[in-house]
């Protein structure tokens, strides 16, 4: 990959970028320390990202916080990340408000804790005006089963007649989703050297750049950010069609 030295002047960003941030708990390992200090580090990284993006004119940043699959860690693990969580809008919803972020969440809401939820129903609210950054967090989310909740409103919707089968296409389907409104995503970055998807917005990715960098989520900086975007632009997007 070619070094990315100021390359955000040059061209537009994506409007879109989902993150995979992975490696908390190797970044934590290597250095001897518990797995939540990477997660805490991890939450640090995300606090400058945000700004990263808000600086180069990204419309919209979804973060993977905490899949479906997740709840398998250590109870000790899942209950520091949910007050990780906390801790994050109490202390930085007023800043975020302020910044023009507004704030999404996306997943199965209903299967977290209820000292988790409402402040996540709260930041939604608060932020709703908010246009400068669409800010989608992923919590308690599976992109399989986004897709299978939305395929069962719609077979509901048609079992009470209330839809003709025919009526379904992508662009329904699609406002069935979590993301219902947000954009598909233009860039996924996954940190830490893994190369695959993990249930991650499966829908929304059909024609999503993939971009990996080798670098564990708390050490991602703003120059690696700018070294996908740059990765991005050196791609020939073709959404299936021939390169002409
Ligand atoms: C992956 O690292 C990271 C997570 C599962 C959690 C991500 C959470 C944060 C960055 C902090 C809280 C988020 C917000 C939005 C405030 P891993 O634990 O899988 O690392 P490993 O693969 O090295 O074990």
């Amino acid at each position: 990959m070619e070094a990315a030295t100021s390359y955000s002047q040059k061209a537009d960003p994506p409007a879109h970028i989902a993150i995979i941030m992975d490696g908390n708990g190797r970044w934590a390992k290597a250095r001897g320390l518990p797995r939540i200090a990477g997660h805490q580090k991890g939450a640090e990284v995300v606090r400058e990202t945000v700004t990263h993006c808000r600086e180069l004119g990204v419309a919209c940043l979804t973060l993977y916080a905490f899949s479906s699959e997740n709840w398998k860690r250590p109870t000790a693990e899942v209950d520091d990340l949910m007050g990780l969580l906390r801790l994050y809008l109490r202390r930085d919803l007023i800043e975020l408000s302020r910044a023009g972020v507004r704030m999404r969440f996306i997943g199965d809401l209903r299967g977290l804790p209820a000292d988790v939820i409402d402040p996540l129903y709260e930041a939604e609210r608060r932020t709703r005006d908010n246009s400068d950054l669409v800010l989608t967090v992923a919590l308690n989310y599976g992109g399989r089963n986004e897709i299978v909740q939305a395929a069962r409103k719609l077979a509901e919707a048609a079992a009470a007649g209330r839809l003709q089968v025919q009526e379904i296409d992508e662009q329904l389907f699609a406002s069935h989703l979590d993301t219902a409104g947000i954009p598909d995503p233009d860039l996924m970055i996954r940190t830490s050297g893994e190369q695959r998807m993990s249930n991650f917005l499966l829908w929304q990715s059909a024609y999503t750049e993939m971009v990996f960098i080798p670098v564990l989520w708390p050490d991602f900086r703003k120059s690696h950010l700018e070294e996908a975007i740059h990765e991005f632009h050196r791609r020939d997007r073709r959404y299936g069609a021939s390169s002409g």
